[in-house]
Order: structure tokens, then sequence, then C-alpha cells
């Protein structure tokens, strides 16, 4: 199984972001590790968790940094003994608070991969999305980690906003590999509600020439892409996990868990989630709707999507779609080669 962990505070909150984070509750940070550890007990029984059971930690947020590493201790001293040998564990890391200590401290706990929230290397992009650091932080934070010793270091950037040029994208690019990075994200820019870009949807501006054009260029560097927005010449096992459809733990205010067909929610809200973390919606999903999930993730990654989990007349559509070259067919399982048109493919087989 995989475990996911929620830290929800954020040094400043960007235009663009609908993660559940909070700017101005970081005295609680404290009982808020404590709400987690309670939480993440209870959540080993409830999934039956054994030695060697999770195989991948991502701690995300908000903003893990700005948590620091003396926090983290009970919680790893909790899960220790549940994680496998080779256990991927992922902290999400932004480059203002990512400090050389706070590194150290997370590798020195067991952090064994770090992902850079950088969204670009252009300082005027950096300042519409009211990012709290500069090109020049982000590469100092990057260079520390290789320094520290990670060898698995991913960063994020985000494209198609509005005022992106060739140009702009070119440099981004150039940048990241010239940093010791051997995984990238790659997002296009959605207008999530309550954000400061809610009332300014033409920040986001799609040109599919330039999309494919990253895609394209990402590739030429060896970084495979194997999910929509995702690339590397590592894979990220705790990404492979979801989309396998593996059961996660979701802690925190604002996560997410699965076990077989049932997702677990807890409060969004950090005041009740800290007063009871074990307090959750629970919602039950129906054979059908865990089907079309499958199908979903399995297009939209390098996972594909079993023949078997296809009714009849949905395998019949994939014929259509094999012969027109639009799937392809390999020991029973289907793969997408374009991305970019995963949902199109999967709502014409299942509609
Ligand atoms: C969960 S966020 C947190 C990462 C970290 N706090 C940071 O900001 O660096 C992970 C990534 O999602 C991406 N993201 C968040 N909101 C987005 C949006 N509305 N459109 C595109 N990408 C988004 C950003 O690239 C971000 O780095
Ligand atoms: S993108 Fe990251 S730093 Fe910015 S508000 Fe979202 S979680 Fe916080």
């Amino acid at each position: 199984m995989l475990l996911y962990i929620h830290i929800p505070f954020c040094d400043s909150k960007c235009s663009y972001c609908a993660f559940n984070s909070y700017v101005d509750k970081f005295h609680l940070k404290s009982s808020y590790m404590q709400a987690l550890y309670k939480q993440l007990s209870f959540e080993l029984d409830r999934f039956e968790a054994t030695d060697n059971s999770i195989e991948t930690v991502f701690i995300g947020g908000g903003t893990p940094s700005t948590v620091s590493p003396k926090l983290y201790e009970p919680i790893f001293d909790l899960i220790r003994p549940y994680l496998t040998q080779d256990a991927e564990i992922t902290s999400e890391a932004n480059p203002n608070s990512a400090t050389r200590e706070w590194q150290q401290g997370m590798k020195d706990l067991g952090v064994n991969r770090l992902s850079f929230g950088v969204q670009s290397f252009n300082a005027a992009k950096l300042k519409l999305l009211n990012r709290a650091h500069t090109p020049q932080m982000a590469k100092e934070a990057i260079t520390h980690a290789r320094e520290i010793g990670f060898e698995n270091i991913s960063l994020d950037l985000i494209y198609a906003t509005l005022g992106d040029t060739k140009e702009l994208l070119e440099n981004d690019l150039r940048e990241a590999f010239s940093l010791p990075i051997n995984h990238l994200s790659a997002y296009a820019l959605t207008i999530e509600e309550g954000t400061a870009f809610e009332t300014k949807p033409q920040m986001a501006k799609e040109h599919l020439d330039l999309t494919q054009w990253i895609f394209q260029n990402i590739q030429e560097h060896r970084f495979e892409q194997y999910e929509i927005s995702n690339f590397g010449s590592y894979r990220s096992k705790h990404n492979l996990g979801y989309w396998k459809y593996k059961d996660y733990i979701g802690a925190g205010a604002g996560a997410v868990g699965k076990k077989d067909n049932e997702r677990f929610y807890p409060s969004c809200d950090i005041e009740c989630y800290i007063n009871n973390p074990i307090k959750m919606r629970v919602e039950t999903l129906s054979e059908e709707d865990a089907r079309l999930e499958k199908i979903f993730l399995g297009f939209r990654s390098c996972i594909g999507v079993s023949k078997e989990v296809l009714s009849d007349e949905e395998k019949v559509r994939a014929s259509v779609l094999i012969d027109e070259k639009k799937l392809l067919l390999r020991e029973g399982v289907l793969y997408n080669p374009d991305y970019l048109l995963a949902d199109e493919l999967a709502l014409f087989l299942t509609s």
C-alpha cells in the first residue's frame, strides 16, 4: 500500500492553487503533527498494515518544508516498522523554505526523494503566480539537495499561462535540465475555484502546438513521458501506485485515503481535524465507478487498461481504436500512445 501525508501550511498562497493550505495557522503546527500521529495510528490498524507493507510515502501539501524535521520525527518512528526496505519516501519542498538544514534533517529521517515546486525560472512569471521564491533560490535548493546526497530529485513546472512564449518555456526547460534532476512534472495551468485566478480565466492559455513541443523537448532529454504531466529517467513508484489502483492511506486535513472500494475523507478544516483526526466521511464506490476510474487512470498513464476490465461492447469499440492505432494491445493490456487523447478515448470506449 501507499501512504500520503498532507501538510496544510504555506508561506503564501499562489494565485492558481486550490490545494488545502493555510498561510495564517502556523501556530497550530505542533498540534497538527500530533493529530497526524493519531490518525496514522488509527489508519495503520484499519489498513491492517504489517511489516513491509508500505511501499511508498509521499509528504505533500501545502508545503512540507514549512515544518521542521523535528516535528516529523514521531511520525517516522511510527511508520518505520511498516516500510518496505526499498520504500520510496518523497517530500515536496518549496525553494524558499527547503534550506540545507531542512533537507539534511529530512534525509536523516529517511526521505530519499525530493520534489521541488519551481513552476518557472522566469522572475516575472513567478511574480504573476505569486510564488515566494526567485529563480536563483530554486537553483540553489536543488543544487543543495544533490550535494547532500539526494539521488532522486524532481521539479514541477507550470505551462500554458498567459504570456508563455516558446522562448520562455525553452529557457525553463534548459534551466531545469541543467540541474541534477531525474524527474520532471509539467502541468498545464488550470483555473480552480476559490483561487485568485478564478476571476481571471484568461490567465490560462493552452496552445496545443506548444504543449506538443514541450512534451517532445522533455523527451529529447531522455525523460520518458509516463503520464500526461510526468516525465523521468526515474518513475515515481508512488505515482505508479495510484494509477495501478493500489490502496493508499491518506493522512491529514484534506487528504484522501482508499481501501478497496471505500474512500476516506478527513476534515479539510484544520481546527476540526486537530480536534478529531479520525472523524471522516466515508464514500463507497460502486463496482462500476471503480471500473471506470481504472479505465481513465490507465489511459492517462503508462499503466494501460487490462482488456479484462472492459465489457463486451467496450471490447468491440477498443478493437476499432486498435485498428486506427489509437490504442496498442500488448499481452492483454491496452496502452494509449497519446496521453493528450486519454479522456477522449476513455469516453469513446465507455459511453
Ligand atoms: C500540491 S502542489 C504543492 C507543491 C508545493 N507546495 C509548491 O508549491 O512548490 C504540487 C504542484 O501542483 C501544481 N499545481 C497546483 N495547482 C495547479 C494548477 N491550478 N494548475 C496547474 N498546476 C498546478 C504545481 O506545479 C505544484 O508544484
Ligand atoms: S502551489 Fe504550493 S506553495 Fe503555492 S499555495 Fe499551493 S501548495 Fe502552497
